[in-house]
């Protein structure tokens, strides 16, 4: 009998292993493990949530199925439904399980004995004894503009699971697209900007990887929306998904060599992602040339031998029926070749696990994991108003209105929530720098009122507006009315999902600071910024429209009988904004410092740049701090098409770089652009194109604050030059284009009468014109001459 070693004892095991031994390896065992075959060496694999931290709900779920294991029914089917349902009764004992609060008997008698057994195995399950940290979760990651800062909050949580017996760590990252601000899992993930995503996302990966973790990216792809998040079907175009969706995916299976990819629930275009040949094999495996595990979303695989036969490997959770796939491999509708696909890429995740290797860290270095959330809420901590009220002076006399000024919301719940003690409070972290706190109160020697305002996130449900939580709002109403009557200066602090409605309130607030979700420090970086410490140099990742229904998706979200139309296409977030000419409440890439930034000098180090070339164009900026505090800061490089063919949004990201300076210093940041950032996906084409032409280069603070922009002449060949997909129009616009015709075609072409059609038909591409307007010649002969008028017009160097 073969046994699983390294990759080269896979061919052997598949060999040997049965069908249905393959069919069952492919089915989870549990909630959240696999399947173990001890006779091939075989281990089970422990998936579980996630990038903010370890998911105790989960892990205690996990827990009552060993200690009330369900009858093993192959017919069972296992449905969201049904793993909800669990899901809520250990919510309900989460409470007592984590903590050594007496259980009380409103709970039977059986299930205060299931709680008092599960509290026994989470107390033996704590590495010496300690809980899990909070990582910050996406949003807050995507404001830092920090790839570095990112990196060791993977690092961290990576560590954390690994401590706890995690293999496979799920959603690190969560790289979907914000495209509305009311869906429920924003917060999850990074940014409006795939640019930023990209950038960030294959960081995260790497860093779990890196400590002998398998990392998994989800939710691939386009899931956007927590209505109906099981069936809704999303109408895209495949530019949209090209440009806005799948950037981030692509960027980590390929830089961040992502092990486990997992299936999102939602259809594209008619077609669930789980049974999506053309995303799940296409493009991500046979384009992008993954070679690790597609997972399933939890209950996301609606038809078994669909979702196998499209490319998803592994369906989880289990147990379920799995007598369908036994007969459709049987009968050959699922090949063996696939089968032997699927075990092959779920092995190989295996080989690399932390239970496979024997590796584990034996205790959470608490330190390290505190530096990084740290680190990562001091850089994504927003600031975005101040009218000289920031930073406060030590002993300032403050007032804290809010319940979230004992603890923020440090994540959103669902799979992203994390059941811990381990957090700071912003009550007693602001009791570093000074003795006069009061809370819920104005005193005679308040000078500043700082509330707390909350907008929570969830998995399952998408926020019905973008308000403030009811309770929070009523209460910002109140405490900002107190504070006014008062005369005191109002300091809010934002401890949201995503953007909310701040035009009833913004010229009331002397000063304004979003924290997003900010993990389990988000309370000491917090006082550290408002008492200066350290200067905040946040930059919002996704835009904070005035109110809700100037956003571009306002009449497209969460759609209409499970249909959703993505209409505004690319312009998503700033796109939208900056092409309608709309002015939002605070722009993408915007955020204050405490110092004072300028950028003197921007240059090329080549004044036009080939769109073959395979070497970098360089932009050098020069960035200054002319304030008298050390600080950081965001160099955000734009690029701007002149003249293009496609529509182009008004400018998009193509580089930015976080640097730190001391005051007076100034240094040179390089940015390096690749053809591919001056190039957009072509429907027509099935490919990214770069037309020729002149491009700006836009370098500045903020996606509305540009300080310098330089032209650069793209050269090349153009794929919008003459061909016989021009329109007449273009033709006849080109007397190159034109003499061809003439030559190729002779007595056939008649220019008069192409000039006449112009008029009313000019769009028509030029083949459909001939076929129309000339009479029928012998079909080889036909073929020839189109053949060689191809050829002969793609010569034709145009300029418009
Ligand atoms: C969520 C995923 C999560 C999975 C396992 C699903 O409901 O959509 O994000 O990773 O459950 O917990």
């Amino acid at each position: 009998m073969s046994k699983l070693v390294n990759e080269a004892s896979i061919p052997a095991l598949l060999e040997e292993m049965t069908p249905e031994e393959k069919v069952d390896f492919l089915v989870g065992k549990t909630a959240f493990t696999t399947q173990e075959m001890p006779k091939y060496g075989i281990p089970s694999i422990l998936y579980l949530d996630g990038a903010t931290g370890v998911n105790l709900l989960q892990y205690v779920m996990e827990m009552i199925g060993e200690i009330i294991p369900s009858e093993n029914n192959d017919e069972y089917e296992e449905t969201e439904q049904s793993s909800n349902e669990s899901g809520a009764g250990a919510m309900a004992y989460m409470k007592y399980v984590t903590t050594d609060i007496p259980v009380p008997d409103t709970f039977n008698l059986k299930e205060q004995q299931l709680i008092e057994a599960l509290r026994q195995r989470v107390k033996e399950l704590r590495p010496n004894g300690v809980e899990p940290g909070c990582f910050p979760p996406g949003t807050l990651l995507g404001a830092t503009w920090n790839p570095s800062v990112v990196y060791k909050v993977g690092e961290a949580v990576s560590r954390e699971a690994m401590a706890y017996n995690v293999d496979v760590l799920l959603g690190t990252p969560n790289t979907n697209i914000h495209r509305d601000p009311k869906n429920g899992r924003l917060f999850e993930s990074f940014s409006e900007d795939p640019y930023l995503s990209a950038k960030l996302a294959p960081v995260f990966s790497k860093a779990v990887q890196d400590q002998g973790m398998v990392a998994d990216v989800k939710h691939f792809a386009a899931n956007n929306q927590e209505t109906l998040r099981q069936g809704v079907d999303e109408l895209i175009s495949e530019r949209a998904l090209r440009e806005i969706y799948l950037p981030g995916f692509e960027a980590t299976v390929k830089e961040g060599n992502v092990l486990s990819v997992m299936s999102a629930y939602n259809s594209i275009n008619g077609v669930p992602c789980s049974q999506n040949h053309w995303l799940l094999t296409e493009v991500l495996k046979e384009e992008w040339g993954f070679e690790g595990q597609v997972v399933s979303d939890w209950g996301g695989v609606y038809d078994q031998v669909a979702a196998l036969q499209a490319g998803n490997d592994l369906d989880m959770p289990g147990p379920r029926g799995k007598e369908k796939l036994y007969r459709a491999v049987e009968s050959g509708t699922i090949s063996l070749e696939r089968l032997d696909d699927a075990v092959t890429r779920t092995l190989k995740v295996i080989l690399k696990t932390p239970k496979f290797n024997g590796k584990k860290y034996p205790e959470i270095d608490t330190k390290l994991s505190e530096t990084a959330a740290y680190n990562a809420a001091a850089e994504g901590i927003t600031l975005l108003k101040n009218e000289n009220v920031l930073p406060l002076n030590s002993g300032a006399s403050i007032s804290l209105f809010g319940k979230l000024s004992n603890r923020f919301i440090e994540s959103g719940s669902g799979s992203a929530q994390v059941d811990t003690s381990r957090f700071t409070s912003l009550t007693t972290e602001l009791a570093r720098y000074t003795e006069n706190i009061c809370t819920e109160e104005i005193s005679k020697d308040t000078e500043f009122v700082i509330i707390t305002a909350g907008a929570s996130g969830q998995e399952g449900k998408d926020r019905p507006d973008m308000d403030f939580d009811v309770e929070d709002q009523k209460m910002l109403e109140e405490s900002i009315r107190y504070a006014k009557s008062e005369n005191k200066k109002v300091i809010l602090l934002l401890n949201v999902a995503g953007p909310v409605e701040l035009m009833p309130y913004i010229d009331s607030i002397d000063a304004l600071v979003c924290m997003y979700f900010p993990g389990m420090e988000g309370a000491r970086a917090m006082a550290d910024i408002l008492f200066g410490k350290i200067s905040p140099s946040g930059k919002l990742p996704i835009t904070f429209p005035k109110t809700y229904r100037q956003t571009p998706t306002a009449i497209n979200f969460p759609g209409e009988y499970g249909k959703v139309n993505y209409g505004e296409g690319i312009f998503v977030g700033y796109r939208y904004y900056d092409y309608k000419g709309f002015e939002p409440l605070y722009p993408f890439g915007f955020g204050l410092s405490f110092s004072k930034f300028s950028i003197p000098k921007i240059e090329l180090t080549e004044k036009s740049y080939d769109s073959r070339s395979e070497n970098p164009l360089r932009v050098k900026v020069e960035i200054k701090n002319e304030g008298l505090i050390e600080a950081k800061e965001v160099v955000q490089l734009y690029i701007h098409s002149d003249n293009s063919t496609l529509l182009k949004p008004e400018k998009e990201l193509k580089g930015f770089k976080k640097v730190s300076l001391l005051p007076g210093e100034s240094i040179i940041v390089t940015i390096e652009l690749f053809p591919k950032d001056f190039a957009s996906y072509d429907t027509q084409h099935k490919d990214w194109t770069v037309e020729p032409g002149n491009y700006e280069i836009l370098v500045g603070r903020s996606s509305r604050q540009i300080d310098k922009t330089i032209s650069v002449e793209i050269t090349g060949p153009n794929p919008y030059g003459c061909s016989l997909n021009s329109t007449i129009e273009f033709i006849e616009k080109h007397e190159c284009a034109v003499e061809v015709c003439k030559e190729v075609l002779g007595n056939y072409f008649d220019e008069e009468r192409l000039k006449n059609n112009v008029i009313y038909f000019g769009s028509t591409p030029l083949k459909v014109y001939l076929e129309k307007t000339i009479p029928k010649v012998n079909e080889e002969e036909w073929e020839r001459l189109l053949h060689l008028l191809e050829q002969k017009l793609v010569q034709c160097d145009v300029k418009k």
